[in-house]
């Protein structure tokens, strides 16, 4: 691990330290070193997070929060270090973030809990989350299913209404009816903190600002953030986000849901049962506060511990170098692919900030295709509409490829992938008039 010591800019040099610590990144794939460009959808373990996970099981495996004996409370002091851990990563306190499975689980946790607060008669405290007919949740145009579909849900459980912030040609929101759409009626405010297709970083404060004014609640979806930008929830004064550790260097299984404290602790909990509770009748129970009151049954307590040994690798590699790295290999990307003949990226413009991914459309070519031919190459990209197809329909498109880089990818790499990319029209015959 000792390019993640190091404090001087990521270069192709200390990157090629990193990838020693990823053994998937160093096999054969048709062939070919395998050339991994899907960390968007999910990212790679290093060594030391499968090691933090096998040395739980291996010496503190234990219901935690439960049992008197030495082992659980190992085991609850692994897991309530691991929330520390991550917690402080993004800049919250220690009550004030719970595990859920992964940030689809999360966005839908607050969805039901709102609903939650929405039917019945619920406390004074609980009320400022319900939602009803006349009330309205604003999204954007660029969400993922994920941030789009529980909210569509919710409206339809509670007679809210859904709107939605448009995206212009490059797909940047559009600011001025963002202004307008933010009113008065707008409880929720729910977008994406960087755009799983686009690579286009919001503008927070400007999104938070008019949340602010109408006195709705913002919730972030960091999950394309959180990995590969420094996140600090505070300073950008959200009232909840949501992340996953599958796309943090972590295993599947784990996520988080950032809530500010005082929310936590007046919202209804969505899952109900064990280690939730303070008191139970046969008739009612007594929830417990934050983030217990959100912990219902057994936890992904091993996947807590590898996530906080994730955000240990993250955090001594310096979020700061990984994201500069990123943005290097994000514009080499735009930039390669904008000069290639048929080739459309999708989002801002070469120079644009962005983060380090680029989806693209080949002209003539299906996106399964291009996936086919990168494949053969041994080039990992993810084809389709990544779970957001509004966005794909608003730009005119089905479907697209998506390269998507982290900290453990070279420039040879991207160079690789751009090479292979140039190569897709002519082996296709198309824009040659000689289409096959
Ligand atoms: N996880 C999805 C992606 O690949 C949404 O971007």
């Amino acid at each position: 691990m000792d390019a993640v010591h190091e404090s001087a800019p990521l270069d192709d040099a200390a990157v090629r330290r990193i990838r020693n610590d990823f053994p998937v990144l160093s096999q054969q794939m048709a062939g070919r070193d395998l050339i991994y460009l899907d960390s968007g959808a999910t990212s790679q373990n290093p060594i030391s997070v499968m090691e933090a996970e096998q040395e739980f099981y291996e010496q503190r495996n234990a219901a935690v929060h439960r049992g008197a004996h030495s082992l659980a409370a190992e085991a609850t002091d692994a897991f309530e270090d691991a929330r520390t851990t991550v917690a402080g990563f993004v800049g919250a306190g220690e009550d004030e973030l719970f595990w859920t499975s992964n940030a689809t689980a999360g966005l839908n946790l607050l969805a039901y809990s709102f609903s939650n607060a929405s039917v019945g008669t619920v406390s004074a405290e609980a009320a400022r989350f319900a939602l009803g007919p006349g009330d309205e949740v604003v999204v954007t145009e660029m969400e993922h299913h994920a941030n789009l579909i529980p909210w569509q849900e919710l409206c339809r459980r509670t007679g809210a209404t859904l709107k939605f912030i448009p995206v212009d040609d490059d797909g940047a929101l559009r600011l001025e009816e963002a202004a307008v759409l933010i009113g008065p009626r707008t409880k929720v405010l729910a977008f994406t903190h960087a755009s799983n297709v686009l690579g286009i970083i919001n503008p927070v404060a400007v999104l938070v600002a008019l949340a602010r004014e109408v006195g709705a609640l913002v919730v972030l979806d960091a999950c394309q953030s959180a990995p590969h930008l420094p996140l600090d929830v505070k300073a950008l004064d959200v009232d909840f986000a949501v992340f996953s550790g599958h796309k943090m260097l972590a295993p599947t299984g784990i996520g988080a849901v950032y809530g500010r404290a005082e929310l936590l602790n007046a919202m209804p909990p969505f899952l109900t049962g064990g280690s939730m509770i303070t008191t139970v009748t046969m008739e009612a129970a007594e929830y417990l506060p934050s983030p217990a009151r959100f912990e219902a049954g057994t936890q992904p307590v091993s996947q807590a511990v590898a996530l906080a040994s994730a955000v240990d690798y993250l955090r001594e590699t310096g979020m700061d170098r990984v994201h500069a790295w990123e943005s290097t290999l994000g514009q080499r990307l735009v930039a390669g692919l904008s000069a290639i003949d048929g080739i459309r990226v999708l989002g801002p413009k070469p120079g644009v900030e962005r983060t380090g991914l680029a989806a693209f459309h080949v002209e003539g070519v299906h996106a399964h295709d291009v996936g086919q031919y990168l494949d053969a190459q041994g080039i990992a990209v993810r084809v389709g509409h990544h779970c957001a197809q509004p966005l794909h329909r608003r730009l005119g498109l089905t479907a697209s490829t998506r390269a998507s880089t982290y900290l453990y990818n070279t420039t040879d790499e991207v160079d690789a992938l751009l090479e292979a990319v140039a190569e897709i029209r002519p082996y296709f015959r198309v824009g040659t008039g000689k289409e096959q």
